[in-house]
């Protein structure tokens, strides 16, 4: 029998970061015990419902209103000339534009909201709905951006065509802005005079994040108190705390935002939608709560959707294979308003990172946003802020480069990768990346898969297909990403003009148990459980003992909430450093105890002790009592601590993806037969949390690029708007993944922690789409646009000739 705790026991005790801890917050999401916005019952609440454009692009001439009102159980119908005089039919967008809250004149896509209907219930509302009368004229229907920009059709006749936007100078009347970034004369030079070039043209299609729950807000207005209350799915609740204020004019200590448990947001919960104005509306008017919860169509048409880039890439190297140049344009179709959730100073997101994991001299990036008559939006769908497109992008382009060269693309990366050396790096289009080890992950990647035996067994596949041996082709995928994750120095990044840091606040109880607030709010990602982690390793009491507190504007720092892989390298820093300010004090308490000088102790696992002396010590829950009773003269009571952290630069995660794939070129179908994902988040607080990120993250990779898609005919109706026609994997669709790891800390962050989240999706959708593509490669294939859908496939295989 032990009879001694051992260090290794105290460390362990802790639960603190590298442990596998067992997520909390799981007991009572298994147990449906969750609450959820729908969950959120107030007494005497009220439902709104949407009435929504059939239309994608009409003018409204007349809304009658008056078979709804008639409706028992209705209480308002809300119209554009309702929230006229408070100066709510419109509201600005998180890009600078301005959105139409309730159609004011015309409608500019199909899904957009009409009017909302308040009634004492979900089912009357409902009803009512149906009951509004609604006389449109159709208008010309635009949903191709580079159709948009020929158009004489205005689409924003709300705008003065020749006036600059958000963004500086528009070229047309339907053009929102020109974004670009590195040196486009230089780039163009090196390109013209290369030995060798390849090109491409891709479309990373529209798709949409799709959490399984929807977005809804339930909002109660005390008149009596002055109180505004409003609770609702949001990723940043202290923002919408800020825009609520701001557009309502009731001061901000007056209004309480609270997020409550989230069913998944993946960026889909960052932006503002109308329905959560209009349920403040309502209570305000109506004096009662209004809950509003929007339905899984209402999700897919009309909130914030994800990608839709065209990008047109020019690559050049040498014979040898060395990049000398990338030149990249892309037309952006942000839809009918520019709602894009992006910092302000970066209306395509983080895009010009998209010279990727190589060293490559001279870059160019062009951006043109484009109004269309489809839903705004432009969310990060689990990706930094259009990162995912950059990655799809450049990786694409390696491919092309390979085949361009008649290469092998595992050794093109080889070639061109950034070394260890080089880091810090900063990248030709401005980024100054923080560390990393992409050549040792990719030997590792390379030999787990045994990437030789791979080659050697597709190239006799090749042989047998030709003769007539077999109907199925094998693919390798390959992808090496770098990510850039954790908005972000307050100097770059800034939503609505407030700079992206990110807070906690810690509470140490007199028995040493304590309680953490912080401005982010998970959504699934198991923030209670790793920051938890953080903080017992960092103060030296168990995780176990420990609350994490988010989502609650009362009672949480100001933070910018999680999204974009922040929370980690951000408000995980804030932790950290709330930590440190915690042990700090700590330190002199324990020298108080001790009689020795706070030189003359040193911190070990859970306990200050004497230098030199381990048997002398005081641990943190006695430290965390004396706080309380034993104060150091002059030396305030307590011991609580605050950080804001503005971190100094972003971090920057990579990976070593490789997807093995069988294609039967009769039915169009993919079989995955191996996945292998090699991630390097820098130090890894939590390594099974960090395994369900990477699980979700492929999966709704494998999504985006096999098949997820928000599709439009020519008359801009949504094609694909149910379950039934957007594709979601389920258990059926999704391989085993095999998981691996490096570890190459970030420099500045004070644990050396990167983000993770959204990795995964990031190297993903490249891995798989590249799988597809290198499949069809022998038989002459160069690129090909996803979704990699069955029947995109077959196509592929009939159009290269190999149904003949
Ligand atoms: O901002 P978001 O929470 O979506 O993303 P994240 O910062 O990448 O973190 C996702 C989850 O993985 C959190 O629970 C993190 O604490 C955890 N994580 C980790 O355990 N180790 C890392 N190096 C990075 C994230």
């Amino acid at each position: 029998m032990k009879d001694e705790i051992t260090r290794e026991d105290r460390v362990a005790g802790l639960k603190g970061m590298g442990c596998s801890r067992k997520r909390v917050e799981d007991a009572r999401f298994t147990q449906g015990k969750g609450n959820y916005v729908d969950d959120v019952k107030l007494p005497g609440m009220l439902h709104g419902d949407f009435v929504r454009s059939p239309y994608a692009h009409a003018r409204v001439k007349s809304i009658n209103i008056d078979a709804a009102m008639a409706l028992p159980g209705v209480v308002a119908v809300l119209t554009a000339k309702d929230l006229e005089p408070l100066g709510l039919h419109w509201m600005p967008t998180l890009a600078g534009d301005k959105q139409m809250v309730l159609a004011d004149g015309k409608v500019l896509f199909q899904g957009q909201e009409v009017a909302f209907v308040v009634a004492s219930d979900r089912y009357v509302a409902a009803d009512a709905v149906e009951l509004v009368e609604v006389d449109y004229e159709e208008l010309e229907v635009i949903v191709d951006p580079f159709e948009s920009l020929q158009s004489d059709v205005v689409l924003r006749e709300d705008l003065d065509p020749t006036a600059p936007g958000a963004h500086g100078p528009r070229k047309h009347h339907n053009h929102i802005f020109t974004w670009e970034a590195g040196d486009q004369e230089a780039t163009e030079q090196v390109i013209d005079n290369a030995e060798v070039v390849a090109e491409a043209e891709m479309y990373y299609h529209r798709t949409h994040p799709c959490p399984l729950e929807t977005c809804g807000a339930v909002a109660s207005m005390d008149k009596v108190n002055g109180k505004l209350t409003v609770y609702g799915t949001f990723q940043a609740p202290h923002v919408v705390r800020t825009v609520a204020s701001l557009l309502s004019g009731i001061e901000e200590h007056n209004i309480r935002v609270i997020s409550p448990d989230i069913g998944g947001g993946f960026g889909n919960k960052v932006g503002v939608y109308p329905g959560y104005v209009c349920a403040i509306v309502a209570s305000i008017v109506t004096g009662v709560p209004v809950k509003w919860v929007e339905d899984r169509m209402e999700n897919l048409m009309s909130t914030a959707f994800a990608r839709d880039y065209w990008m047109k890439g020019k690559i050049s190297a040498t014979k040898e294979g060395k990049i000398t140049g990338l030149h990249c344009h892309v037309t952006a179709d942000h839809g009918a308003f520019d709602a894009c959730a992006d910092p302000t100073k970066f209306p395509a997101g983080f895009m010009n990172i998209c010279t990727g994991s190589y060293d490559i001299p001279v870059a160019y990036l062009g951006v043109d946003g484009v109004y269309t008559n489809k839903a705004p939006g432009g969310v990060s769908y689990r990706c930094s802020f259009r990162v995912t497109e950059a990655v799809y992008f450049i990786e694409r382009m390696i491919e092309v480069l390979a085949i361009e060269l008649n290469m092998d693309p595992a050794e093109l990366r080889s070639i061109n990768f950034i070394k260890k050396e080089q880091f810090p790096y900063t990248a030709a289009l401005g980024w100054e990346y923080d560390s990393g080890d992409y050549q040792t992950a990719w030997d590792k990647a390379l030999k787990a898969v045994d990437y030789k035996g791979l080659r050697a067994e597709q190239a006799q596949r090749v042989e047998d297909f030709k003769a007539g041996k077999t109907r199925k082709v094998m693919g390798i995928g390959l992808s090496f990403f770098t990510e850039i994750v954790g908005a972000g120095p307050v100097k770059n990044c800034d939503i609505l003009g407030m700079g992206m840091f990110d807070s906690c606040e810690i509470r140490i109880h007199p028995t040493g148990s304590a309680v953490a607030r912080l401005g982010t709010i998970s959504q699934g990602q198991g923030h209670a459980t790793t920051f938890a982690q953080i903080l017992a390793t960092e103060i030296g009491l168990s995780a176990d003992s420990i609350t994490i507190e988010e989502g609650d504007t009362d009672t949480a720092p100001y933070g910018l909430g999680t999204y974009g892989s922040r929370s980690t390298p951000v408000a995980g820093a804030a932790t950290a450093m709330a930590g440190r300010k915690i042990r700090a004090k700590a330190q002199m308490i324990a020298a108080y105890l001790l009689e020795v000088h706070d030189d003359d102790v040193e911190f070990d696992v859970d306990r200050f002790a004497v230098k030199g002396a381990p048997e002398r010590f005081k641990t943190m829950k006695e430290i965390a009592y004396a706080a309380y009773n034993q104060v150091i003269p002059g030396l305030e009571p307590g011991l609580e601590a605050v950080s804001y952290y503005d971190p100094p630069n972003m971090t920057y995660p990579f990976g070593a993806y490789v997807c093995v794939m069988d294609i039967d070129v009769d039915t169009g179908v993919p079989e995955i037969r191996r996945f292998y994902a090699l991630d390097d988040c820098g130090t890894r607080i939590n390594p099974m949390v960090i395994e369900g990120q990477i699980h979700g993250g492929l999966t709704e990779a494998l999504a985006v690029a096999l098949g997820q898609e928000i599709a439009y005919d020519d008359m801009g109706n949504v094609k694909t708007g149910t379950l039934m026609d957007f594709f979601l994997p389920t258990a059926w669709e999704v391989p085993n993944y095999e998981t691996d790891f490096t570890v190459t800390p970030s420099p500045h962050h004070p644990i050396g922690a990167k983000g993770v989240g959204e990795s995964p999706h990031v190297g993903g959708v490249p891995c798989f789409s590249n799988a597809v593509q290198d499949a069809f490669r022998p038989f002459g294939n160069r690129h090909t646009n996803m979704p990699h859908d069955h029947w995109r496939i077959w196509q592929t295989a009939n159009t290269l000739g190999m149904h003949d």
